[in-house]
């Protein structure tokens, strides 16, 4: 069993990510797991505003919801990224979001080429959804996961689901029109 936290960036509230991810949590809890939701249009997230407190043993300064989610970031085995592709790229709910890790870093006497400082380790997944389905459509949100989530903080990439054509936002979701439903659940039971 392990403890897995999913972070939702946005969304409407029975729209094609929540479907989405709730899909995933059904798998996960079926093969066993324990799963907690949150939503980051309930709880505000303000972005890393670069003071550097925490630089210097201090609490982050920003007294928002973030300081409640420290200790389910650290107690959780995998974390779950989920968000609508706004703009080509994750919302900025959930960039916000990745951007306070930097308070949960750690000081690294020997950072390999390129890094600074070292992050709790986890497993990590990426969940999202978009209107169109072209060869390109994640390209600049799944480089982003990459890059920051697996090659910077240096969490295990689990893997993704990318539903793309899931319908605009000016219309109902059309996400239970395709296959993605089935995928994420598929992904949930079998992520461990
Ligand atoms: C502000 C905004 C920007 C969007 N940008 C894109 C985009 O760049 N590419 C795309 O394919 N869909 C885009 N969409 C469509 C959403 O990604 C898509 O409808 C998504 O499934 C909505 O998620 P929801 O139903 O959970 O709200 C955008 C929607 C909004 C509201």
């Amino acid at each position: 069993m392990k403890k897995i936290l999913v972070v939702v960036g946005g969304g409407r509230p029975n729209g094609n990510t929540n479907q989405l991810v709730n899909a995933f949590i059904r798998g996960a809890l079926d093969a066993g797991h324990e799963v907690e939701k949150v939503s980051l249009n309930k709880f505000e997230v303000k972005g890393c505003i670069g003071c550097n407190a925490c630089r210097y043993g201090k609490p982050c300064v920003q007294k928002d919801a973030f300081n409640d989610f420290v200790h389910k970031i650290i107690s959780a085995d995998c974390i779950v990224f989920a968000s609508p592709l706004l703009f080509w790229t994750i919302s900025s709910k959930l960039k916000a979001f990745i951007e306070r890790f930097y308070c949960i870093a750690e000081e690294d006497s020997n950072p390999s080429y390129g890094r600074y400082e070292k992050y709790p380790v986890k497993d990590a997944a990426l969940l999202m959804t978009s209107a169109d389905n072209f060869f390109w459509t994640y390209e600049q949100a799944v480089s982003y996961y990459k890059f920051t989530i697996i090659n910077y903080i240096g969490f295990n990439d689990k893997g993704m689901v990318l539903a793309g054509g899931c319908g605009d936002t000016n219309g109902r979701p059309q996400i239970d029109k395709t296959e993605h439903l089935t995928e994420a659940y598929e992904f949930g039971k079998s992520i461990y």
